[in-house]
């Protein structure tokens, strides 16, 4: 059943009822502060980095789920009700509800007893809060006698320290109180600089800083003793658990609204200027950031430029089409998924903890191919911040930590496929921009300016390093594991609880993989264009007898007869091979070789594709492998961990369906490369949330394979490539609008039922509203391009530059 729909016009998704399946949760934040925020007001915020500047505490993996937001609790004074507008955590029955999450906002309204409630919660552009304006209207026909209560716990800061370190942690809790503004400073005292403060537009009646005051050290969320009492303790916190807790009595009379404005804010301040007096911190940041956010309007106003904001920023891509599902995941959330995927990279979500990864540089290369159209700028700092952390012979930190933008010596380096990545970004971003200039800039390696070089030696290097490490059958050595985290060819790990992904390995020399193999084929002649462009034929040159020679290797030892090998394991042994018991047909090395044009030509791209749709192919999306394994494979690493049917051994890992999606429409079979695309988007699974669980407007990055109990369950929604892949696979494969070097290509590859569409793009200074004609009903080729009112014989559009919008007509057919 559903939960929800789709608004198209005011890009939201609307929740109906608030027992989802799982919490469904929204991003607010665009810059520097960010806040999770679920359908029932769960969450957390936090400055810049999920672990080192939480401001709120959040519980994850808690009874009940979801435990911890910034919550109101309602009191009838005349009857003693109390309730929860947004349902959690008092439960109590609502006779009205509706979550609508947007485009960075979250709006929560629902009604009990005659009251109406109304929230939206937002972090405006460029300021560090998050504001929360509500709204209650006094629906029935007496005078309402209201408490409002507002609450936030407070985290310590460090999210991890604040979960673990109780002995230091229950001691140094520190907070001020200034009328309506409830300070939270612990540490400041010591070498912090910055404050949080929880602050509402009007005079209070009352407040609370500490927990158990307010809730009583044998309540939970659900029953907070000053609420139900109907009085704050105006307690001051000293150690133990700090909280703000604001207490609000008012009187409605019938029809009577009355709106407030909560600012939940980060301070700093300079060094020297920490103090107001002795022990009293200096408020001037908070001041001006609670002036500016005071009154109901100028919270609207700013909610205004972030609608405005977030309209720019998907009018660079907008698709208009019959099939409503794919439009509003393409035009819309897909979009906004990346977005969230380039500011979160892994850190937080309700799978991830916050206190984990850092950015990952396979992640964040990939993430990059889904933002570039619509943040480039920001896209090139990234790019520029990534490579830095690359080692000197091309390799690189699998992690970088994003406060610092230094590697992450935890856990290290050696999966052999990251250095391709960062061609693979690179050349999106000189696709998208036509801007050749990053490749002179100077970029240090490992962090060391002394080793700085221009980011075309870094890609240079990445180059090599596949080059020059290679393995017995000329392919490329997989070091730690490949883009499967899990396939650890080299580990051979026998100690409970050791970590798969940094455990010392014993470098075999022998393990390669067929996916790098073809990773480099596919990201090698974007190298090799990038040496043309700029005047460096000899190195091109050298670059495409590598690339042939890898060709070759794959041709001679990565082909298993029916379909494309996997990877060869220590002992020199086939992975993914017929000959295996388990694990004799992967999905990636399948997918990526097809992308790279391998076996077109002699329709061995077709018989793996046909292999991996016969037994790989579920209704619910493509599984990794298969059979699964069934035990714990010592020469295999994490892939065998999983119990069959989860994560990579023989889930459906999402991130890796659109590789066969795009593979599928260089084939040209767009009926299947759309029907691959529709089985992991979400807006085609919304009937069947049930099963699902996970929010229908984001993609997840893995459904319960058939080997599972749970077959077609999602699990760890919004921080996945696969947000980044799939809007690749559909803007630029399937609908086909794909820039190039020399400009923007227009490729379509669709099913032949589809009649046509309508794309919007940006693209380098210049608008193209492009129709495409398909009513003669076939699934690729182009008969004729019209581009403003004039026959053009190219499919590549050139790139204008003059800020002015074109028209272009596309005619599918067969020439
Ligand atoms: C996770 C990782 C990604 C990896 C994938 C497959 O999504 O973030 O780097 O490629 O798992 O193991
Ligand atoms: C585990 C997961 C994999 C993820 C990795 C991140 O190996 O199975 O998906 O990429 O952890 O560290």
């Amino acid at each position: 059943m559903q939960y929800g729909y789709f608004d198209d016009n005011s890009r939201e998704y609307v929740i109906t009822r608030p027992d989802t399946p799982y919490p469904w949760i929204n991003y607010l934040g665009s810059d520097e502060f960010f806040g999770l925020f679920s359908n029932t007001s769960g969450g957390y915020c936090f400055y810049r980095d999920a672990r080192m500047l939480r401001l709120t505490r959040y519980r994850y993996n808690n009874v009940p789920a979801d435990a911890g937001g910034r919550y109101f609790y309602l009191r009838d004074h005349g009857s003693g009700d109390v309730w929860s507008p947004s349902w959690m955590p008092v439960k109590a029955a609502l006779d009205r509800y509706e979550c609508r999450h947007g485009m960075g906002y979250s709006r929560i309204s629902s009604a009990r007893g005659g009251l109406a409630f109304s929230q939206v919660s937002f972090v405006p552009l460029r300021d560090n809060c998050e504001i929360h304006k509500i709204t209650l209207t006094n629906e029935s026909n007496i005078d309402k006698y209201i408490d409002i209560f507002s609450f936030v716990e407070f985290c310590l800061w460090n999210a991890n320290d604040d979960m673990t370190n109780f002995q230091r942690n229950f001691s140094i809790g520190e907070v001020e109180v200034d009328g309506s503004r409830i300070y939270h400073k612990t540490e400041y005292r010591e070498r912090r600089n910055h404050y949080a403060v929880w602050a509402v537009n009007v005079p209070v009646d009352g407040f609370d800083t500490d927990r158990q005051t307010f809730l009583g050290l044998y309540n939970g969320f659900d029953h907070p003793q000053a609420v139900f009492k109907g009085e704050a303790g105006n307690s001051i916190a000293s150690g133990w658990a700090p909280i703000g807790s604001h207490h609000i009595k008012t009187k409605l009379s019938p029809g009577e609204s009355k709106t407030y404005v909560f600012v939940l804010g980060y301070c700093e301040n300079h060094e020297d200027e920490k103090w107001e007096s002795p022990g009293i911190i200096n408020k001037k940041p908070a001041n001006v950031l609670l002036e500016k956010y005071g009154t109901p309007e100028s919270a609207d106003r700013a909610l205004a430029a972030l609608n405005e904001y977030w309209k720019n920023l998907l009018g660079r891509f907008t698709v208009d089409a019959e099939d409503k599902k794919m439009a509003r995941m393409a035009g819309v959330w897909n979009q906004y998924q990346c977005m969230v995927t380039f500011n979160m990279s892994r850190s937080a979500s309700y799978f991830e903890s916050g206190i984990g990864r850092g950015m990952g540089f396979r992640d964040s290369n990939q993430d990059l191919l889904g933002f570039v159209h619509l943040v480039p700028e920001r896209a090139r700092s990234r790019i520029l911040d990534i490579a830095a952390t690359q080692f000197p012979d091309g390799s690189a930190y699998h992690q970088y930590q994003p406060l610092t933008k230094r590697g992450n010596n935890e856990v290290g380096s050696g999966f052999n496929d990251d250095p391709l990545w960062l061609i693979c970004g690179v050349a999106a971003y000189i696709k998208e921009t036509g801007d050749y200039g990053i490749l002179n800039e100077n970029v240090p390696f490992d962090n060391n300016e002394s080793l700085a070089d221009t980011l075309f030696v870094h890609l240079k290097r990445s180059f090599d390093y596949t080059v020059n490490n290679k393995g017995p059958h000329g392919l490329p050595l997989i070091g730690r594991a490949d883009w499967n985290d899990c396939l650890n060819l080299n580990c051979f790990s026998k100690t409970p609880g050791e970590s798969f992904q940094t455990t010392a390995n014993f470098e075999s020399g022998i393990a390669e993989s067929v996916l790098i193999a073809a990773i480099f084929v596919f990201t090698g002649p974007d190298y090799v264009s990038i040496c043309r462009r700029t005047n460096r034929n000899d190195e091109a040159d050298r670059a495409e007898k590598e690339i042939a020679k890898m060709k070759e290797a794959i041709n001679e030892h990565g082909w298993d007869g029916l379909w494309f090998l996997r990877a060869y394991d220590a002992h020199g042994k086939k992975i993914g091979s017929r000959e295996c018991d388990d694990g004799k047909i992967f999905i990636e090395s399948n997918g990526f070789a097809v992308m790279a044009d391998i076996g077109l030509d002699d329709g061995r791209a077709q018989k793996a594709l046909d292999s991996v749709k016969e037994h790989l192919d579920t209704p619910y999306g493509i599984v990794l492998l298969q059979p699964a394994y069934k035990d714990y494979h010592l020469e295999l690493g994490e892939v065998s961990s999983y119990p069959p049917g989860y994560k990579e051994n023989a889930g459906i890992f999402c991130h890796n369906n659109p590789w066969v999606t795009i593979a599928e429409t260089r084939l040209g079979r767009g009926t299947r490369a759309f029907e691959t695309y529709t089985k992991i988007c979400p807006a085609y699974r919304e009937d069947d949330s049930d099963l699902r669980r996970m929010e229908p407007y984001v993609y997840a990055q893995m459904v319960a394979g058939k080997d599972a109990a749970r077959f077609g369950e999602a699990k760890n929604s919004w921080l996945t490539g696969t947000a980044a892949w799939t809007f690749v696979s559909i803007s630029q494969y399937i609908l086909g609008v794909r820039p190039v070097y020399d400009g923007l290509l227009i490729d379509p590859c669709i099913p032949s039922g589809m009649k046509g569409f309508n794309v919007t793009r940006h693209f380098r200074g210049a608008d193209y509203h492009i129709m495409v004609d398909n009513s003669e009903g076939v699934e690729k080729g182009i008969k004729s391009i019209m581009l403003d009112g004039v026959r053009f014989d190219s499919v590549v559009l050139p790139a204008f530059n003059d800020g002015k919008r074109h028209q272009v007509i596309v005619t599918m057919g067969n020439k």
